[in-house]
Protein backbone atom coordinates (compact mmCIF):
# COMPACT_ATOMS: atom_id res chain seq x y z
CA UNK A 1 0.00 0.00 0.00
CA UNK A 2 1.06 3.52 -1.03
CA UNK A 3 1.68 5.40 2.43
CA UNK A 4 0.87 8.74 3.02
CA UNK A 5 3.09 10.60 4.92
CA UNK A 6 1.83 12.85 7.57
CA UNK A 7 4.00 14.95 9.98
CA UNK A 8 2.00 15.82 13.44
CA UNK A 9 2.79 18.79 15.46
CA UNK A 10 2.35 19.44 18.80
CA UNK A 11 1.82 15.99 19.93
CA UNK A 12 -0.15 15.25 23.38
CA UNK A 13 -0.42 11.66 24.51
CA UNK A 14 -4.09 11.62 23.73
CA UNK A 15 -3.71 12.95 20.28
CA UNK A 16 -1.58 10.29 19.76
CA UNK A 17 -4.36 7.54 21.57
CA UNK A 18 -7.49 9.19 19.88
CA UNK A 19 -5.68 9.67 16.28
CA UNK A 20 -4.02 5.56 16.60
CA UNK A 21 -7.91 4.51 17.24
CA UNK A 22 -9.51 6.53 14.43
CA UNK A 23 -10.47 4.23 11.41
CA UNK A 24 -8.82 4.91 8.45
CA UNK A 25 -5.48 5.36 9.56
CA UNK A 26 -3.82 2.31 7.52
CA UNK A 27 -2.38 3.98 4.57
CA UNK A 28 -0.67 7.23 6.87
CA UNK A 29 2.55 7.15 7.95
CA UNK A 30 2.53 9.70 11.11
CA UNK A 31 5.63 11.56 12.27
CA UNK A 32 4.42 12.56 15.77
CA UNK A 33 6.43 15.13 17.09
CA UNK A 34 6.20 17.19 20.44
CA UNK A 35 7.02 20.22 19.73
CA UNK A 36 5.12 23.06 17.53
CA UNK A 37 5.17 23.94 13.97
CA UNK A 38 7.16 27.30 13.34
CA UNK A 39 10.18 28.47 11.37
CA UNK A 40 12.69 26.96 14.08
CA UNK A 41 10.98 23.42 13.48
CA UNK A 42 10.56 23.02 9.47
CA UNK A 43 12.92 20.04 10.17
CA UNK A 44 10.08 18.33 11.13
CA UNK A 45 7.81 17.89 8.40
CA UNK A 46 10.96 15.70 6.36
CA UNK A 47 8.72 14.56 3.57
CA UNK A 48 5.37 14.76 4.65
CA UNK A 49 2.69 15.74 2.10
CA UNK A 50 0.22 16.57 4.88
CA UNK A 51 0.99 18.79 8.74
CA UNK A 52 -1.56 18.20 11.60
CA UNK A 53 -1.31 21.10 13.56
CA UNK A 54 -3.29 22.70 16.69
CA UNK A 55 -4.25 25.87 17.93
CA UNK A 56 -0.35 27.20 18.57
CA UNK A 57 1.33 26.37 15.63
CA UNK A 58 2.36 29.36 14.08
CA UNK A 59 1.78 29.08 10.15
CA UNK A 60 2.95 32.83 8.78
CA UNK A 61 3.40 33.31 5.27
CA UNK A 62 7.13 32.33 5.50
CA UNK A 63 6.63 28.88 7.44
CA UNK A 64 3.35 28.02 4.72
CA UNK A 65 6.04 28.92 1.54
CA UNK A 66 8.57 26.59 3.20
CA UNK A 67 5.99 23.91 3.56
CA UNK A 68 4.91 24.72 0.13
CA UNK A 69 8.45 24.23 -1.06
CA UNK A 70 8.99 21.16 0.78
CA UNK A 71 5.65 19.57 -1.26
CA UNK A 72 3.43 19.93 1.56
CA UNK A 73 -0.25 19.79 -0.06
CA UNK A 74 -2.45 19.95 2.97
CA UNK A 75 -2.63 21.94 6.20
CA UNK A 76 -4.76 20.04 8.03
CA UNK A 77 -6.02 21.43 11.57
CA UNK A 78 -7.12 19.10 14.54
CA UNK A 79 -8.98 22.34 16.18
CA UNK A 80 -11.97 24.83 15.24
CA UNK A 81 -9.76 28.11 15.61
CA UNK A 82 -7.76 28.96 12.75
CA UNK A 83 -6.49 32.65 13.58
CA UNK A 84 -2.78 30.81 14.10
CA UNK A 85 -3.10 30.29 10.13
CA UNK A 86 -2.32 32.97 7.02
CA UNK A 87 -4.95 31.92 5.01
CA UNK A 88 -4.66 34.69 2.26
CA UNK A 89 -0.87 33.00 2.01
CA UNK A 90 -2.24 29.43 2.25
CA UNK A 91 -4.29 30.02 -0.87
CA UNK A 92 -1.64 32.29 -2.87
CA UNK A 93 0.44 29.09 -2.14
CA UNK A 94 -1.98 26.30 -3.50
CA UNK A 95 -2.42 24.56 0.34
CA UNK A 96 -5.36 22.92 1.22
CA UNK A 97 -6.49 24.30 4.71
CA UNK A 98 -9.00 21.96 6.90
CA UNK A 99 -10.76 21.95 10.12
CA UNK A 100 -13.06 20.75 12.56
CA UNK A 101 -15.58 23.04 13.38
CA UNK A 102 -17.54 21.19 15.47
CA UNK A 103 -16.63 18.06 17.42
CA UNK A 104 -18.45 18.02 20.70
CA UNK A 105 -20.19 21.09 21.86
CA UNK A 106 -21.68 19.47 24.95
CA UNK A 107 -18.32 18.59 26.14
CA UNK A 108 -17.58 22.22 26.13
CA UNK A 109 -21.17 23.28 27.91
CA UNK A 110 -20.83 20.42 30.30
CA UNK A 111 -17.43 22.19 31.53
CA UNK A 112 -18.91 25.53 32.17
CA UNK A 113 -21.39 24.24 34.60
CA UNK A 114 -18.72 21.75 36.25
CA UNK A 115 -16.14 24.71 36.53
CA UNK A 116 -18.99 27.11 38.06
CA UNK A 117 -20.20 24.31 40.44
CA UNK A 118 -16.91 23.64 41.56
CA UNK A 119 -16.26 27.46 42.39
CA UNK A 120 -19.58 27.94 43.51
CA UNK A 121 -19.77 25.13 46.56
CA UNK A 122 -16.18 25.15 46.57
CA UNK A 123 -15.19 21.10 45.77
CA UNK A 124 -12.05 22.40 44.91
CA UNK A 125 -11.09 23.44 48.52
CA UNK A 126 -13.32 20.84 50.17
CA UNK A 127 -11.63 17.99 47.63
CA UNK A 128 -7.96 19.49 49.44
CA UNK A 129 -9.44 19.89 53.12
CA UNK A 130 -11.15 16.43 53.52
CA UNK A 131 -7.93 14.71 52.20
CA UNK A 132 -5.95 16.41 55.19
CA UNK A 133 -8.33 15.11 57.14
CA UNK A 134 -9.42 18.88 57.99
CA UNK A 135 -13.10 18.07 57.85
CA UNK A 136 -14.39 21.38 59.01
CA UNK A 137 -17.26 23.33 56.85
CA UNK A 138 -15.74 27.07 57.35
CA UNK A 139 -15.77 28.80 54.34
CA UNK A 140 -17.55 26.77 52.33
CA UNK A 141 -21.23 27.98 51.74
CA UNK A 142 -22.21 28.29 48.10
CA UNK A 143 -25.72 29.38 46.49
CA UNK A 144 -28.51 27.12 45.22
CA UNK A 145 -28.29 27.17 41.56
CA UNK A 146 -32.32 27.22 41.80
CA UNK A 147 -34.44 29.71 41.12
CA UNK A 148 -30.85 32.09 40.15
CA UNK A 149 -30.99 34.26 36.81
CA UNK A 150 -28.49 32.87 34.15
CA UNK A 151 -27.56 35.10 31.18
CA UNK A 152 -25.98 33.62 28.03
CA UNK A 153 -24.63 35.85 26.52
CA UNK A 154 -23.94 33.39 22.25
CA UNK A 155 -27.04 31.28 22.14
CA UNK A 156 -24.94 29.44 19.61
CA UNK A 157 -23.92 25.80 19.25
CA UNK A 158 -22.72 25.62 23.17
CA UNK A 159 -24.53 28.64 24.37
CA UNK A 160 -27.91 26.61 23.71
CA UNK A 161 -26.88 23.16 25.32
CA UNK A 162 -25.71 25.38 28.44
CA UNK A 163 -29.38 26.39 28.39
CA UNK A 164 -30.58 23.07 29.24
CA UNK A 165 -28.43 22.04 31.37
CA UNK A 166 -29.37 25.08 33.62
CA UNK A 167 -33.34 25.10 32.48
CA UNK A 168 -32.79 21.61 34.34
CA UNK A 169 -31.42 23.40 37.77
CA UNK A 170 -34.08 25.42 37.90
CA UNK A 171 -32.93 28.51 36.75
CA UNK A 172 -34.20 31.46 34.93
CA UNK A 173 -32.71 32.29 31.92
CA UNK A 174 -32.18 35.39 29.87
CA UNK A 175 -29.81 35.52 26.68
CA UNK A 176 -28.01 38.13 24.43
CA UNK A 177 -27.03 37.03 20.70
CA UNK A 178 -26.66 39.57 17.51
CA UNK A 179 -29.11 36.79 15.66
CA UNK A 180 -31.37 35.90 18.40
CA UNK A 181 -33.86 32.80 17.48
CA UNK A 182 -37.30 33.45 18.93
CA UNK A 183 -38.42 29.83 18.07
CA UNK A 184 -35.63 28.57 19.82
CA UNK A 185 -35.84 30.70 22.97
CA UNK A 186 -39.99 30.20 23.25
CA UNK A 187 -39.49 26.25 23.07
CA UNK A 188 -36.73 27.19 26.03
CA UNK A 189 -38.23 29.22 28.29
CA UNK A 190 -35.50 31.99 27.24
CA UNK A 191 -35.88 35.59 27.24
CA UNK A 192 -33.84 37.43 24.95
CA UNK A 193 -32.84 41.01 26.17
CA UNK A 194 -29.82 43.65 24.88
CA UNK A 195 -26.47 42.75 26.47
CA UNK A 196 -26.36 45.76 28.68
CA UNK A 197 -29.57 43.96 30.76
CA UNK A 198 -28.43 41.04 30.94
CA UNK A 199 -25.01 42.12 32.83
CA UNK A 200 -27.41 44.03 35.16
CA UNK A 201 -30.00 41.22 35.82
CA UNK A 202 -27.87 37.42 35.35
CA UNK A 203 -26.87 36.16 39.49
CA UNK A 204 -24.09 34.27 36.30
CA UNK A 205 -23.15 35.28 33.13
CA UNK A 206 -21.82 33.04 30.83
CA UNK A 207 -19.96 33.84 27.79
CA UNK A 208 -20.94 31.18 24.53
CA UNK A 209 -19.47 33.35 21.53
CA UNK A 210 -16.78 33.82 19.01
CA UNK A 211 -13.78 35.94 19.49
CA UNK A 212 -13.88 38.97 17.01
CA UNK A 213 -12.78 42.24 16.32
CA UNK A 214 -15.83 43.69 17.67
CA UNK A 215 -16.08 40.78 20.94
CA UNK A 216 -12.28 41.67 21.82
CA UNK A 217 -12.81 43.20 25.47
CA UNK A 218 -16.66 42.57 25.63
CA UNK A 219 -16.10 42.54 29.16
CA UNK A 220 -14.03 45.85 29.97
CA UNK A 221 -14.20 47.91 33.01
CA UNK A 222 -17.61 49.61 31.51
CA UNK A 223 -19.42 46.51 30.87
CA UNK A 224 -18.08 45.06 34.13
CA UNK A 225 -19.39 48.15 36.11
CA UNK A 226 -22.68 47.15 34.69
CA UNK A 227 -22.71 43.77 36.73
CA UNK A 228 -25.19 42.70 39.44
CA UNK A 229 -22.95 42.93 42.47
CA UNK A 230 -22.01 39.56 43.08
CA UNK A 231 -22.55 38.34 40.08
CA UNK A 232 -20.40 35.24 39.10
CA UNK A 233 -18.90 35.40 35.27
CA UNK A 234 -17.94 32.04 33.51
CA UNK A 235 -15.64 32.22 30.66
CA UNK A 236 -14.97 29.26 28.74
CA UNK A 237 -15.10 30.79 24.84
CA UNK A 238 -12.24 32.81 24.70
CA UNK A 239 -9.65 34.75 26.71
CA UNK A 240 -9.49 37.78 25.19
CA UNK A 241 -12.94 38.45 25.36
CA UNK A 242 -12.32 39.92 28.92
CA UNK A 243 -10.10 42.73 30.22
CA UNK A 244 -8.16 40.92 32.29
CA UNK A 245 -6.65 44.67 33.91
CA UNK A 246 -10.23 45.57 34.52
CA UNK A 247 -11.13 42.12 36.27
CA UNK A 248 -8.88 41.78 38.47
CA UNK A 249 -10.08 45.45 39.57
CA UNK A 250 -13.72 44.17 39.77
CA UNK A 251 -11.95 41.24 42.21
CA UNK A 252 -10.26 43.10 44.52
CA UNK A 253 -13.16 45.87 44.98
CA UNK A 254 -15.48 42.82 45.65
CA UNK A 255 -17.53 43.65 43.04
CA UNK A 256 -18.13 40.52 41.53
CA UNK A 257 -18.91 36.94 43.44
CA UNK A 258 -16.87 34.95 41.34
CA UNK A 259 -14.78 33.89 38.25
CA UNK A 260 -14.71 30.47 36.58
CA UNK A 261 -12.31 30.37 33.27
CA UNK A 262 -11.34 27.98 31.06
CA UNK A 263 -9.48 30.61 29.11
CA UNK A 264 -7.40 33.27 29.68
CA UNK A 265 -6.10 36.39 28.12
CA UNK A 266 -2.53 35.94 27.50
CA UNK A 267 -2.70 31.53 27.44
CA UNK A 268 -0.43 31.13 24.81
CA UNK A 269 2.71 29.77 25.54
CA UNK A 270 1.56 28.84 29.22
CA UNK A 271 -1.71 26.76 28.83
CA UNK A 272 -1.41 23.17 27.85
CA UNK A 273 1.97 22.52 29.23
CA UNK A 274 3.49 21.72 32.24
CA UNK A 275 5.38 24.87 34.21
CA UNK A 276 5.75 23.78 37.39
CA UNK A 277 8.76 24.31 39.00
CA UNK A 278 9.35 27.87 36.88
CA UNK A 279 8.52 31.46 38.27
CA UNK A 280 5.53 32.27 36.37
CA UNK A 281 6.24 35.93 34.95
CA UNK A 282 2.83 37.02 34.21
CA UNK A 283 1.66 38.73 37.05
CA UNK A 284 -1.81 39.41 36.69
CA UNK A 285 -1.99 35.53 35.47
CA UNK A 286 -0.11 35.25 39.56
CA UNK A 287 -2.65 37.52 41.06
CA UNK A 288 -6.12 35.90 39.48
CA UNK A 289 -4.40 32.52 40.81
CA UNK A 290 -3.88 34.21 44.11
CA UNK A 291 -7.70 35.31 44.36
CA UNK A 292 -9.86 32.37 46.93
CA UNK A 293 -13.40 33.35 44.16
CA UNK A 294 -11.38 32.54 41.14
CA UNK A 295 -11.02 28.88 39.32
CA UNK A 296 -9.16 28.47 36.28
CA UNK A 297 -8.58 25.46 33.79
CA UNK A 298 -6.09 25.53 31.36
CA UNK A 299 -8.44 25.57 27.81
CA UNK A 300 -9.94 21.70 28.74
CA UNK A 301 -13.25 22.40 27.99
CA UNK A 302 -13.05 20.34 24.95
CA UNK A 303 -11.06 17.45 26.61
CA UNK A 304 -13.19 14.39 26.53
CA UNK A 305 -12.97 11.18 25.25
CA UNK A 306 -15.91 11.81 22.51
CA UNK A 307 -14.65 15.62 21.38
CA UNK A 308 -11.23 13.95 20.81
CA UNK A 309 -12.68 11.11 18.93
CA UNK A 310 -14.68 13.34 16.79
CA UNK A 311 -11.28 15.42 16.12
CA UNK A 312 -9.51 12.63 15.24
CA UNK A 313 -12.14 11.14 12.62
CA UNK A 314 -12.87 14.35 10.84
CA UNK A 315 -9.02 15.19 10.17
CA UNK A 316 -7.99 11.75 9.28
CA UNK A 317 -11.14 11.57 6.85
CA UNK A 318 -9.78 14.76 5.41
CA UNK A 319 -6.11 13.66 5.41
CA UNK A 320 -7.41 10.63 3.48
CA UNK A 321 -9.46 12.71 0.78
CA UNK A 322 -7.12 15.75 0.22
CA UNK A 323 -3.99 12.67 -0.75
CA UNK A 324 -6.68 10.83 -2.60
CA UNK A 325 -7.32 14.24 -4.71
CA UNK A 326 -11.09 14.49 -3.11
CA UNK A 327 -12.50 17.43 -2.07
CA UNK A 328 -12.58 17.61 2.16
CA UNK A 329 -15.70 16.90 4.15
CA UNK A 330 -18.00 19.79 3.82
CA UNK A 331 -17.75 22.80 5.99
CA UNK A 332 -13.86 22.00 6.95
CA UNK A 333 -12.12 23.85 4.25
CA UNK A 334 -10.93 27.04 5.07
P1 LIG B 1 -21.45 28.99 17.43
O1 LIG B 1 -20.89 29.62 16.20
O2 LIG B 1 -22.37 27.82 17.28
O3 LIG B 1 -22.24 30.11 18.28
C1 LIG B 1 -21.72 31.37 18.58
C2 LIG B 1 -22.89 32.31 18.82
O4 LIG B 1 -22.37 33.55 19.28
C3 LIG B 1 -23.73 32.60 17.55
O5 LIG B 1 -25.09 32.38 17.81
C4 LIG B 1 -23.45 34.07 17.28
O6 LIG B 1 -24.53 34.75 16.69
C5 LIG B 1 -23.16 34.58 18.69
N1 LIG B 1 -22.45 35.85 18.75
C6 LIG B 1 -21.61 36.41 17.86
N2 LIG B 1 -21.20 37.62 18.30
C7 LIG B 1 -21.79 37.82 19.50
C8 LIG B 1 -21.75 38.86 20.47
N3 LIG B 1 -21.02 39.96 20.29
N4 LIG B 1 -22.49 38.72 21.59
C9 LIG B 1 -23.24 37.60 21.80
N5 LIG B 1 -23.31 36.59 20.92
C10 LIG B 1 -22.58 36.68 19.80
O7 LIG B 1 -20.21 28.64 18.33
P2 LIG B 1 -20.13 27.53 19.47
O8 LIG B 1 -19.76 26.21 18.86
O9 LIG B 1 -21.32 27.62 20.35
O10 LIG B 1 -18.83 28.02 20.27
C11 LIG B 1 -18.83 29.19 21.05
C12 LIG B 1 -17.39 29.50 21.46
O11 LIG B 1 -16.88 28.48 22.32
C13 LIG B 1 -16.39 29.47 20.28
O12 LIG B 1 -16.38 30.70 19.61
C14 LIG B 1 -15.08 29.20 20.96
O13 LIG B 1 -14.50 30.44 21.26
C15 LIG B 1 -15.47 28.51 22.26
N6 LIG B 1 -14.93 27.14 22.36
C16 LIG B 1 -14.15 26.85 23.45
C17 LIG B 1 -13.61 25.58 23.62
C18 LIG B 1 -12.80 25.23 24.84
O14 LIG B 1 -12.19 24.15 24.89
N7 LIG B 1 -12.75 26.07 25.86
C19 LIG B 1 -13.80 24.54 22.59
C20 LIG B 1 -14.69 24.94 21.51
C21 LIG B 1 -15.20 26.21 21.40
Amino acid sequence: MLMHPVAFFDTKPYDRQSFAQAAGTDGIAWSFHEFRLGAGTLAGVDGARAVCVFVNDKLDRAVLAALAATGVKHVALRCAGFNNVNLDAARELGLVVTRVPAYSPHAVAEHTVALLQTLNRKIHRAYNRVREQNFSLKGLVGFDLYGKTVGISGTGKIGRLVAKIFLGYGCKLIAYDPFPDATWAAANEVEYVPFPDLLARSDVVTLHLPLTPESHHLLNAETLAMMKPGAYLVNTSRGKLIDTTALLQHLKSGHLGGVALDVYEEEEGLFFEDHSGEILQDDELNLLLSFANVIITSHQAFLTHEALSAIASVTVENLVRVAAGQPPLAGTAL
